[in-house]
């Protein structure tokens, strides 16, 4: 059987007249009627009383959106049909290195959204929290634990070595965190994170940092490089029938946690990158943007970059602060 998407779907533009005019709800009103009325809310009262709770309040929206779009769209069996082996083929090629499924979404913007919705910024504040971004597919548990002073790279491939340093305090006291842990993991200058290269040792370029009494961090890691999220499945496919490159701004990511503290999961983007405003995944925030200073006088490092980290405490959060993203700007 033909793999989901080798042939292009035809995506002409449908024309008044092949199917029929297009209504005010965008169902097609010369057809309005052929379709079984009740049909979608006999699916929706389907679901029975003891089903699960959340589930019981999401699908009723899903299944009048889902059905909707099928009619409205005049959507047939066969592209029906290249939807179902598309999620099949996301399956196959899902592994524990490897994750099809969330690419989709990331490609759609569906994983900025929801994150997003997730953690609003309180509006009336004007100093912000860290903003959140997009957790992406490449982050792995259990990186190595390192002394603060300490380097994630474990292999000479290249690149801009990098000191970064700065500080993890409470948003609303402005107090240093003590014992914060600073997960960080990017790519290689190949543009590859170590679980998609064998040629990089095992947990290459990713690390665990914890915070003193004084809240202060330092480390040495690579200035990142953009690269393309990878394009040899079907979410790659998908991006060329839309006519859409995969590349991604050169970032770093982090996910920031502390006990007591809302975790944040977020992003830092190279201002200097040709990318910012394209990212293939929707994930660049203004505030999340920085720059890369020369260094002068550190061996280790030809590049410097200050970034401070402030988390919301649960408390806090309780009380109305909430935990920081904005609106993409890409
Ligand atoms: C990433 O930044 O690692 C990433 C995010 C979304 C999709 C693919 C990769
Ligand atoms: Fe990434």
């Amino acid at each position: 059987m033909a793999s989901a998407l080798e042939e292009p779907l035809n995506l002409a533009p449908v024309t008044e007249g092949q199917h029929g005019t297009i209504g005010a709800n965008g169902t097609s009103s010369s057809t309005n009627s052929q379709y079984d009325p009740n049909f979608t809310d006999n699916v929706i009262k389907a679901t029975g009383p003891k089903a699960n709770k959340r589930l019981a309040q999401l699908m009723p929206s899903l299944v009048r959106h889902l059905h909707d779009f099928c009619r409205e769209n005049e959507v047939t069996v066969e592209e029906w049909s290249q939807s179902v082996e598309f999620l099949n083929e996301c399956g196959r090629m899902s592994d524990d290195k490897r994750n099809e499924g969330q690419l989709f979404w990331d490609i759609l913007g569906v994983e900025s959204l929801v994150d997003e919705i997730t953690y609003k910024v309180a509006a009336d504040s004007g100093e912000k929290p860290t903003t959140t971004a997009i957790l992406g597919p490449f982050w792995r548990p259990n990186a190595p634990i390192y002394p603060m002073g300490s380097s994630t790279i474990l292999k000479d491939q290249g690149g801009d070595v990098t000191h970064m340093h700065g500080s993890v305090t409470d948003f609303t006291t402005g107090k240093p965190i003590t014992n914060a842990e600073i997960d960080i993991w990017h790519t290689a200058p190949n543009g590859l994170y170590e679980q998609q290269d064998p040629e990089q040792p095992d947990m290459n370029l990713r690390g665990r940092f914890y915070t003193p009494d004084s809240g202060d961090y330092d480390f040495y890691c690579l200035r990142p490089t953009p690269y393309p999220i990878p394009f040899d499945g079907p979410a790659g496919k998908f991006l060329k029938l839309l006519d859409r490159h995969p590349m991604r701004p050169a970032h770093i990511h982090f996910i920031i946690s502390a006990k007591g503290y809302k975790p944040v999961v977020t992003q830092i983007f190279d201002r200097r990158d040709e990318w910012l405003g394209n990212d293939s995944v929707f994930a660049v925030k203004d505030s999340l943007v920085v720059d890369f200073a020369p260094k002068q006088g550190d061996e280790k490092a030809g590049f410097d970059l200050k970034y401070d980290f402030k988390l919301v405490a649960v408390e806090d959060a309780k009380n109305g602060v909430h935990g920081g993203t904005e609106v993409t700007s890409a």
